[in-house]
């Protein structure tokens, strides 16, 4: 039998299964079963995804927000735009706004102590690509997206944004400080 051709046996698809033929189906089932049941177990035992939340705010309000932060907290400005970097107490809530074409304040955080990451963006999609941990997070307009986060390592870290967002894309990089 050859797809093109009739089949010369009109009810072809009542044969039989051969046993070949049960045997690879039933593995493929119980592959894709293993499959799908990891994914919860991963996610729980796996220690690699983030704990998320996310909010519907307005970028007025978020601004506000981030605003209130770096005037109680920002130790020093960088670069010829004096971006503000915050140094923000652990425990607190830090805000990240990604806006064309830039990452807005800089953020200095504390080895071992936990923080609330917000990040959201003023405009359209961008995303937040931590360097060089791979930690990808798409930053959306109008959702005040959350992470939970424990540096363990202190350094100087990259963002970049990882999605393309304009003419002037490849600008949009920033950093985060992880200090002892
Ligand atoms: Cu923001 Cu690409």
């Amino acid at each position: 039998m050859s797809a093109i051709q009739v089949p010369t046996s009109r009810y072809w698809w009542k044969q039989p299964l051969d046993r070949v033929e049960g045997t690879w189906i039933a593995i493929a089932l119980v592959w894709c079963l293993i499959m799908f049941f990891m994914m919860p177990y991963w996610h729980v035992y796996g220690k690699q995804n983030l704990a998320n939340e996310a909010y519907r705010t307005t970028p007025d309000a978020y601004q506000k927000r981030a605003q209130e932060v770096v005037d109680k907290y920002t130790v020093r400005t960088e670069t010829d735009l004096k971006i503000p970097v915050v140094h923000p107490p652990a425990g607190s809530d830090v805000y990240l706004i990604a806006r064309l074409w830039q990452w807005w304040p800089m953020i200095e955080l504390e080895e071992g102590k936990t923080y609330r990451l917000h990040l959201m963006s003023m405009d359209w999609l961008h995303g937040f690509s931590l360097q060089p941990e791979n930690i990808n997070i798409e930053v959306h307009p109008g959702y005040d997206h959350v992470v939970t986060i424990t540096p363990t390592n202190a350094g100087t870290y990259g963002i970049v944004c990882n999605e393309y967002c304009g003419i002037m894309h490849q600008t949009m990089a920033s950093r985060l400080y992880v200090v002892k």
